[in-house]
């Protein structure tokens, strides 16, 4: 995997990253989120932990993940798409699941488009597995959704994934 041009940044998400992670969002799905859910994650969902991706300066993506129980639920995650392709969700995405896994959880969670080739193979990366589908689950165009697990959110196996994150 390329590593970005450019220095790249990890951080959380705060207020003053809002307009700029809606905007991505409203770019990156055909169902956006309303700005003001970014608002409820950051300010009221205590579930909710977000990282942006920053490359010089600039907002290069966005993951959204939720804390149930003992599970990592990826909510969302976005990359502008002119920097797709270069380890940018990759990084999110072991930022994410790196914290998550300190925080208790053990297991990870999300439901991705059946047809969307370039999160199947994330996903598959990262050892998420198929354990179920729902059925015309997206309006807009009847798509099914597809449930992925990954079990075992082992420290090792994340450090295997992630070598940036344990330098
Ligand atoms: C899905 C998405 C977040 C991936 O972001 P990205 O920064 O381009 O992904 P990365 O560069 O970190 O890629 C990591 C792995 O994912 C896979 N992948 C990513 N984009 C891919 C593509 N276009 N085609 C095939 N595989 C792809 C590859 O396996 C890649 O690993 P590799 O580079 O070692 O081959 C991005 O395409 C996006 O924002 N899409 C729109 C929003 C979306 O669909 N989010 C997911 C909702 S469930």
């Amino acid at each position: 995997m390329n590593a970005p041009a450019g220095t790249l940044t990890l951080r959380r998400m705060t207020a003053a990253d809002i307009d700029a992670v809606h905007a991505l969002d409203e770019r990156s799905f055909t169902n956006p989120w309303p700005r003001k859910s970014f608002e409820f994650e950051l300010n009221e969902n205590e579930a909710s932990r977000q990282w942006v991706a920053e490359l010089d300066g600039a907002l290069a993506g966005v993951i959204v993940v939720w804390l149930l129980g003992d599970e990592a639920h990826i909510a969302t995650i976005a990359v502008q798409p002119e920097w797709r392709g270069r380890g940018i969700a990759a990084r999110l995405l072991c930022v994410a699941l790196q914290a998550l896994a300190a925080e208790g959880a053990v297991t990870a969670a999300l439901e991705v488009r059946a047809g969307n080739e370039a999160a199947l193979r994330l996903y598959r990366k990262f050892g998420f597995v198929e354990v179920g589908r729902r059925k015309g689950y997206y309006q807009d165009n009847g798509e099914d959704a597809l449930l992925m697990d990954l079990t075992g959110l082992e420290p090792a196996r994340l450090a295997e994934l992630c070598p940036e994150a344990v330098r």
